[in-house]
């Protein structure tokens, strides 16, 4: 190519600026061009079969022109002819991310959000996809659903959270018993207040969204706390953004430890998301560690992790309810801080049966269901 303007696509040292009908000139670099030739995927595996590291130099358009509504490049070196639909061009021009149909805007929920929790039944949602999509739509944007008509069975848990993803194990196993145990390993499994917490911080990547299914509740006391931390740590954010800094840079240690398992993580109290808006939170007293910070870290670390474990608490986020037997809720464990509080151990039998399923699988299988992708 010899520098010359072609059409409109003008050549440069290390690629090409194509002149796109929507946008105008936009530069693409010549490696990026030749690794995302459309033949480089396979429609079969839907793969990526080409691999960049085999050519012997850098790729370079010996010609270039717009052919109809797409590029076409003829390569210098090598016997390939590549055609770029414009339209997939106009989706990388300006280096911003493609976009995710799963990216669905958070909507923070506070104390007296009970009444419009999202419910679907579970025969429902095992025959019908649209049922299934409105679940995945309230985890997404709310945090928080619950599934009612649960059967009384353990397969109904099983196949609730099938729904959503493959069932993933924490050190307590594929699935955990909230009963009375005769030798707790957690204080989930005594009578005792359970304070708000996000589950099992301990292991390097939390699980994901929780499932707890009601399978007895007769006790006294014992209600359900829930909350949306989103909500919480955006009026930290608006209110002390030192703290808010302070809560979202630093990561903190937290273990569980029992008689064969010592797990370790460093987790930040507030998670941010790739638009640095709140994605999550992980509070839970009782996993964590002895803060091993600078000593003068904690002289400000210290009131900022107070000051928003005190607003968690407060009225003005937090649902009380009694989660009745055949329902069971189902959350973002990163997101939705939850407890209990205590119940008389004589007074009946209370039993949830829970289980986890991660995120990510959760975004994967609501992105299938609503947008076309790349080889459909
Ligand atoms: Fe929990």
């Amino acid at each position: 190519m010899d520098g010359a303007q072609i059409d409109a696509v003008v050549a440069e040292e290390n690629g090409l600026t194509v002149t796109l009908p929507e946008t105008g000139p936009a530069y693409f670099n010549a490696w990026w061009l030749r690794d995302n030739c459309p033949t480089s995927f396979d429609p079969e595996t839907r793969e990526r079969g080409f691999d960049v590291f085999h050519l012997k130099a850098a790729p370079r358009p010996a010609e270039a022109r717009i052919e109809g509504d797409a590029l076409m490049i003829r390569w210098a070196d090598e016997d390939h002819v590549s055609r770029y639909p414009l339209a997939m061009l106009q989706v990388y021009a300006h280096g911003a991310r493609r976009p995710d149909p799963a990216d669905l805007p958070r909507r923070p929920w506070f104390a007296d959000h009970y009444p419009s929790i999202t419910r679907v039944s579970h025969p429902v949602l095992l025959e019908d996809a649209q049922e299934r999509q409105r679940w995945m739509e309230a985890l997404l944007v709310e945090g928080i659903a619950i599934v009612t008509d649960m059967p009384d069975t353990d397969a109904a848990l099983t196949e609730t959270a099938g729904l959503l993803g493959t069932i993933r194990p924490s050190f307590f196993g594929d699935y955990f018993d909230v009963r009375l145990h005769i030798r707790p390993t957690n204080l989930a499994y005594t009578s005792k207040a359970l304070e708000l917490h996000t589950d099992v911080p301990a292991e390097e990547l939390a699980p994901g969204i929780q499932y707890l299914h009601c399978r007895r509740n007769s006790v006294v006391g014992g209600q359900n706390l829930f909350l949306d931390g989103t909500a919480v740590a955006n009026d930290l954010r608006a209110s002390d953004p030192e703290a808010f800094r302070l809560l979202s840079e630093t990561e903190v240690p937290f273990y569980k430890e029992h008689d064969h398992i010592d797990m370790r993580a460093r987790q930040r109290v507030i998670e941010l998301d790739h638009n640095d808006e709140v994605s999550g939170v992980t509070i839970s007293q009782h996993l964590a560690d002895i803060f091993d910070l600078p000593q003068r870290l904690m002289d400000q670390y210290y009131p900022a992790f107070v000051k928003f474990g005190r607003m968690l608490q407060d009225d003005k986020y937090l649902m009380r309810f009694s989660l009745a037997e055949g329902e069971c809720i189902s959350f973002d464990n990163h997101r939705i801080v939850h407890g209990r509080a205590a119940f008389s151990a004589t007074s009946g039998e209370r039993y949830l049966r829970g289980t986890y399923t991660d995120r990510g699988e959760l975004r994967g299988l609501y992105r299938a269901m609503v947008s076309e992708g790349r080889f459909k």
